[in-house]
């Protein structure tokens, strides 16, 4: 007899690179499936390609996680969502105007112009971790503090609080209870308030995102302490944690693709297409969600409103009729319209930034460490829980 209960999800992976193999009978079934949420609770998940981009461009589903029908992945998360997120968080005709103001600190020019800057970031972590020695936990050494320091100087906030906002950025993410959660938020809150109260009083404003929002909106009046916050606090847990998470992964895979990482090695002008092929590969935002606020017919089935609308990356980046032979790693097929960085109006902000970091700290790491490798057996080597943005916990290396 077959198994017609609804697939668990989110469920934590086996292989840091593939989908959990408990979502086997999902990429069996394109493009919509029936999942069921950790409190038993059942919800959609998109998992056709096609279907992915048309959903998330598709206004009768929300992002607004106040509601009381939006779906939750863990019982942690269920008890912090009674406030809204800056941009992620909110719907038109409201995002739209947030996003707007937004766009030009992150624009393709924009990014482009800070590559040397990250190129010295890079290198300086590099130096020091090749003058203290012939491994490291790549993690704490390199992943987490190049795009923690990349997204300091883009903010105006300094790079000195690092461990303070990186330690409170993982509690909000893995905290293990609802009180844990809360407790880090309050703490972000009070310490970018407090930033914001210095930054009110500087006479010569600094040229970061959070300056000018400081003295260009909250000072005119144009938004409230609690909305510079909200934007301060996506920007920054959403500008380090998910680079990180890539750079780290990125790293571990291309060490255990030796084929792949000789191909990119021997031709660097693959890199651009290698840093598309790794995000649609890793898809480490593997669970995006929505709430639908009108019945919306796909095909034979109907999503009534108020139900829960899921989106799981690692699977629609693996339809294989976009993507043949879709767990091989290939450096030449044309993934970039993988949805790793989501689809629609919430398509990452900061993908240009992103994709000029991995570009330049996955080929600096390895021109400059050429013996990198695993400094234990990579099963030893402990990665994220399924319901969180997905990455390494720790990464030994030796060079
Ligand atoms: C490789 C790294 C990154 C990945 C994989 C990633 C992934 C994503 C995804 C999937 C979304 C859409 C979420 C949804 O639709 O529910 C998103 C949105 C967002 N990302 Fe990224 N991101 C990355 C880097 C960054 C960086 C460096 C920033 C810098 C500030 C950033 C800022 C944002 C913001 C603000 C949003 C919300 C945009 C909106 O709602 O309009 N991300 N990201």
């Amino acid at each position: 007899m077959t198994d017609t209960r609804p697939v668990a999800f989110p469920q934590d992976r086996t292989c840091p690179y593939q989908p959990p193999t408990g979502y086997d009978p999902l990429r069996a079934d394109r493009p919509l499936a029936r999942v069921s949420l950790y409190d038993g609770r059942p919800a959609w998940l998109v998992t056709g390609h096609a279907l992915a981009r048309e959903l998330l461009a598709d206004g009768r589903l929300s992002t607004d996680r106040t509601h009381p029908d939006f779906p939750t992945t863990t019982a942690r998360l269920a008890g912090v969502r009674n406030r809204s997120i800056a941009l992620l968080g909110v719907d038109d005709p409201v995002h739209h105007a947030q996003r707007r103001m937004m766009v030009p600190r992150f624009t393709l020019r924009r990014a482009t112009e800070l590559r040397p800057r990250i190129q010295e970031i890079v290198d300086e972590r590099i130096d020091a971790m090749t003058g203290a020695g012939t491994s490291a936990d790549l993690v704490t050494a390199f992943a987490l503090p190049v795009p923690s320091t990349v997204i300091c100087a883009l903010l105006g906030v300094a790079y000195e609080d690092h461990d303070f906002f990186e330690g409170q950025s993982r509690r909000l993410l893995r905290g293990p209870t609802t009180a844990d959660v809360l407790d880090a938020r309050a703490r972000l809150d009070a310490y970018l308030d407090e930033l914001i109260t210095r930054k009110l009083g500087e006479k010569e404003p600094g040229d970061g995102v959070l300056d000018e929002l400081v003295h260009g909106r909250l000072r005119t009046g144009a938004m409230s302490r609690a909305e510079v916050v909200s934007f301060a606090t996506i920007l920054l847990i959403a500008g380090h944690e998910t680079t990180a998470n890539m750079i780290s992964l990125g790293t571990f895979t291309l060490l255990q693709n030796p084929g792949r990482l000789a191909e990119l090695k021997a031709d660097p002008s693959l890199l651009p297409g290698a840093v598309e092929e790794l995000m649609r590969m890793l898809s480490i935002a593997d669970n995006l969600m929505r709430r639908a606020t009108e019945d919306i017919q796909v095909g034979e089935s109907v999503i009534r409103a108020g139900d829960g609308v899921l989106f799981a990356p690692s699977v629609i980046n693996r339809d294989e009729d976009v993507y043949p032979e879709p767990d091989a790693l290939d450096w030449h097929r044309p993934a970039r319209h993988h949805v790793a960085f989501g689809f629609g109006i919430h398509q990452c902000l900061g993908q240009n930034l992103a994709r000029a970091e991995l570009e330049i700290a996955l080929s600096t790491l390895f021109t400059r460490l050429p013996g990198l490798r695993l400094a234990v057996p990579a099963e030893e080597i402990p990665c994220k829980p399924g319901d969180t943005i997905q990455g390494m916990l720790e990464l030994p290396v030796t060079w």
